[in-house]
């Protein structure tokens, strides 16, 4: 029997014949746009099978935007300081994000608050990275906040959105330690390294199916993920 064929001589299928389609995703970004590099170049290394259509920023002119360009993905502007209301905005951005229509959401240091009817609209379908170990610290100024607590060790986590202020579920989490010569801008690229190597896994697991949302947990493998997944972890 030659290699490729079964005993009547007929070829083997090495692939099912329809593989599923990746799962598309918009990005959300406010600034520089690191996080969504890491999952550009996630996505091109095939490390990440997941589809961005459309990189969406609250603020005009960032380098992320300028990312989402040179990668050929299109993008959207729409400046949060041009809205009276959060309302307003959040419907304007689910009406552009309509034309699109991605499976997933991903901030990446989207520095937005999002309202309880979008963040529904989307439910179980939004992650986001957050730089410190959640509970620990949510809101802004983490590093500032991590060094002026004299804490061992910090670092950043993946975690559902949901109408809690960087309160949903976490699914997985870097660490990294506090040195004794840090400042908060030293420890931020620090944080950093770490969060552009857990949000391309953990938007994996998500894409792929395997990290599920169910009734307002993360499951994971069929297994409710009782404690985040650590770097470089995943079983
Ligand atoms: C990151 O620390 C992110 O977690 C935070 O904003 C920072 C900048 O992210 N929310 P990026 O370079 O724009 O991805």
């Amino acid at each position: 029997m030659a290699f490729g064929q079964d005993r009547h001589g007929r070829r083997r299928r090495a692939l099912p014949l329809k593989a599923s389609p990746a799962k598309s995703a918009a990005v959300l970004i406010s600034g520089g746009g690191s996080n969504l590099q890491a999952l550009i170049d996630a996505t091109r290394d095939g490390l990440l099978a997941l589809d961005i259509v459309v990189v969406v920023s609250n603020r005009p002119n960032v380098a992320g935007l300028d990312r989402a360009r040179r990668a050929g993905i299109a993008t959207e502007c729409i400046v949060s300081t041009d809205f009276r209301s959060r309302d307003a905005f959040d419907k304007t951005l689910a009406d552009a994000l309509e034309a699109y229509r991605p499976n997933l959401l991903l901030l990446a240091g989207f520095m937005r608050i999002l309202t309880p009817a979008f963040v529904r609209r989307y439910s179980g379908r939004i992650l986001n990275i957050h730089p410190s170990l959640l509970p620990d610290y949510p809101g802004l100024d983490t590093h500032r906040r991590v060094l002026e607590a004299g804490d061992r060790w910090h670092g950043c986590t993946v975690h559902f959105v949901t109408e809690d202020l960087d309160g949903g579920p976490a699914v997985m989490q870097g660490r990294v330690p506090v040195l004794p010569d840090d400042n908060a801008e030293r420890l931020a690229a620090r944080v950093l390294t770490v969060e552009h190597r857990i949000y391309p896994q953990a938007a994996a697991l998500l894409a792929s199916g395997r990290l599920e949302w169910r009734n307002g947990s993360a499951w994971l493998d069929g297994k409710p993920l009782l404690k985040p997944l650590q770097l470089d972890s995943t079983p």
